[in-house]
Formats: C-alpha cells, structure tokens, sequence
C-alpha cells in the first residue's frame, strides 16, 4: 500500500468538510489512488468507517493517525466482546444526543450499529444459482420468525474478498449491491407482471430495478425523481440489467404526477434522514440533525399525499424510509391515515400477522433499519 494504513485513513478523514460527507471524501481519495487495489481500498475504507463509530471514544489531543489505530482497537475489542462496551456508553456516544427524543435506544440496536456491516446483493430471480456460484463465499439470509421468506427472495449476503463491481455478473446484471432492508420493500410490495407501477422516488433505481424483475419484465413502471443526474444513473442500470418495462420522467413531488395512467401500485421510497443507514455510514451520526428530520417529515408527508393520487380505486400505496424516528415513520403514516379517508390500511407481505406497518431493525437483519407501511384505496 506505500504508505501506512493509518496514513491514508487520516488523509482521507482530513479531506471531510461540511458539505463532504465521509464516504464522498473516501470516494474521491480511492480514485485519486487507484494502486491501493481492491484489498487496500477494503482496508482503508474500513478504516475510515470505524474511526467514525468510534470517535466518541477516542482522545481529541492524538494526531489522526493514532485515533485511527485507536479506533481500529475499539473495534477489535468490540468483535471479540460485545459485552465490554455498556449501555450507558453506546446510548451516550454512539448516537447523538437527539436521536432518545425520536427512539427508545435499545442495547441491541446499539450493539449491531457498533458492528461492521454485511454486504448483500440480490442476484435477478433468474440467476441465484448462478450468481452464488461464480461468487462463491455467500450466504442466504436469516429472516426472524414475524417476516415469511418472500416467494422471489434472491438476497445473498457476500463475504469474500473480491471487488463486487468488477464481477462478470454485475457486468452483466445478473446481481447489484442491495441492502436486504432494500429489498424487503420490493417484497412489499409484491408486483405482479402486467400492472402498472409507479416508483416516485426512483434514485438511482436500486428498488425500481427489483420491482420490474418482480414484474418480470412485464407490464409498466413509471420510474421517476427529482433528479435527472440520478435517473441517468437508472437508465444505465436497467440497460445492464436487460430492464425494458419502464420509462422515466422528472418528478419534483408537484400534485399531479408526469403521467395520466392510474396505477396498481405506488412505491414512495421517500427522501429521508437516513438514521437507518448508520451501521454502514457512521459518519452521517454527526452530521444528521433534528432540524433535517423535522424538514424531511414535512417533505415525505407532501410528497405521499401528491402521489397518493395516482393509484386506482384496489390498487396499493406503498411508504418506506430507511430510517427510524418516530416523527418521519409512524408520525408520517398517521397523518396521511388521517387526512386520507379513502385509503385503508394493506396488509404488508412481509408480515406474518397482517401489519400494514413495519419498522425492520438492523439486529433483526444484519441491515439497514426501514420502515414500511401500505394502504389500499377503497374510494
Ligand atoms: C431514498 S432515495 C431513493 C432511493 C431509490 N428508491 C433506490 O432504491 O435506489 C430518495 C429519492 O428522493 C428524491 N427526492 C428528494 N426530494 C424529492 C422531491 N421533492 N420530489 C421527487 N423526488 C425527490 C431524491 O432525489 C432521492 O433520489
């Protein structure tokens, strides 16, 4: 690696600035020094994500590279001895202050986001087999009791050492990088070939493409967002992935959808704070506010009740975000229950007693946290 493992971390940590996230600054060092190889980049990555889980821990009057080697020794102990690291430590430096206003912080949901992420794919329905046997080293999850295992489940959780990207069969489309939480939306959902769907909140595509394999190919999928860069980066995904029962448009949450179509189903994967995400994107604990929470429950309430309007009397709407306050989740969900009458709760696939909301945990799933929830339109 040329130079030191903690002398790379430490110049990528001095790179994050207000306005530059950890994993943006990681980004551009990785590119920037392209020799470290898919080992080192591992490493230096891992190095990075684990000083900022453990920064609360860590003596401020050290230079970076001591804090990352400190850091690195958190982590270890942690692996080896879950047990060593109390409640009242992980509640008070782990998260910030704000997070005990919107959840109760349990021990086992700070224990798991203090562990290192897994990472899963979902190989198309087609090419499960295939894909788990030209990766090798991967593993099919272990859903708790309350969540059936989905019909099409084609999750793989990968532990080898290979660079994902570079892999024929993500070359090809036969897998992408999705977190299992991810595709227990697109279970949710459940769509069926031939219905027309409409993903709102599109992105880059990572539930879109899902849904049209669901849909097998069949049918259509308003795929829409805000973001033409990101609806770019859609289209190149459904091109690898031979997806063709689509079409994109721009959509920035106005009250009329760009379509006229009534729909089967609509999925708003809504813009959100993120806190679910904090296993695999520590440094977003410090950078994630109340204010932006309190911003982004307004936005996901308009954007809900704007594209609520476009499914048919029978069809479903579908609401998840991969976080876990109450105002964004169960505060969002009640108030469109209350102002929307002709909506009446659906009862979500992925649950075995009939809920029509859930909120999936990281230390249920070795995942991202999300929260789902479902409606009919009756009227
Ligand atoms: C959680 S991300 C979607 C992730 C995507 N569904 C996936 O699975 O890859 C939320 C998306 O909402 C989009 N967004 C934010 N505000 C919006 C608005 N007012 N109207 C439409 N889309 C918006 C963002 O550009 C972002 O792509």
């Amino acid at each position: 690696m040329g130079q030191t493992l903690e002398n790379h971390a430490a110049l990528v940590i001095d790179g994050v600035r207000p306005g530059t996230p950890a994993d943006a600054a990681l980004r551009e060092y990785l590119v920037a020094n392209r020799t470290l190889g898919a080992v080192g980049k591992r490493s230096v990555s891992r190095a990075v994500f684990t000083y900022f889980r453990w920064i609360n821990w860590l003596d401020r009057g050290q230079s970076l590279q001591k804090k990352v080697l400190a850091a690195l020794g958190y982590q270890a102990r942690f692996n080896k001895d879950p047990a060593s690291v109390k409640l009242e430590a992980l509640a008070s430096r782990a998260v910030p202050t704000w997070l005990a206003g919107e959840t109760e912080l349990k021990l086992p949901y700070l224990r798991q986001i203090q562990r290192e992420p897994a990472l899963w794919i979902r190989a198309k329905a087609s090419a499960l087999e295939k894909t788990a046997a030209e990766l090798g080293r991967c593993e099919g999850p272990v859903l708790p009791p309350h969540i059936p295992v989905p019909k099409h489940l084609s999750a793989l959780r990968y532990t080898g050492p290979d660079d994902l990207h570079k892999a024929a069969g993500f070359q090809t489309g036969s897998f992408e990088i999705q977190d299992l939480a991810s595709q227990l939306v697109g279970h949710a959902c459940a769509p069926r070939a031939g219905e027309t769907w409409w993903d709102a909140c599109a992105g880059e595509g990572g539930k879109s493409l899902h849904l049209s394999d669901l849909m097998g190919n069949k049918g259509m999928l308003w795929t829409t967002d805000r973001s033409v860069r990101r609806l770019s980066v859609l289209k190149k995904r459904a091109a690898r992935a031979g997806m063709f029962n689509y079409r994109t448009a721009v959509w920035t949450g106005a009250a009329s959808a760009p379509f006229k179509t009534p729909c089967d189903g609509v999925l708003v994967d809504a813009p959100c704070s993120g806190v679910g995400t904090w296993q695999r994107n520590p440094h977003a604990r410090w950078t994630t506010s109340i204010e932006d929470v309190r911003e982004l429950t307004a936005v996901q309430s308009a954007l809900l009740g704007h594209a609520a309007r476009s499914v048919k009397v029978g069809g479903r709407l579908v609401y998840a975000v991969c976080t876990l306050t109450r105002s964004e989740t169960t505060g969002v969900a009640e108030t469109f229950e209350a102002s929307h009458r002709d909506f009446e709760p659906a009862p979500l696939a992925i649950s075995k007693d009939g809920a029509h909301r859930m909120l999936l945990m990281p230390q249920e799933l070795d995942a991202n946290a999300m929260f789902v929830a479902s409606w009919k339109r009756v009227r």
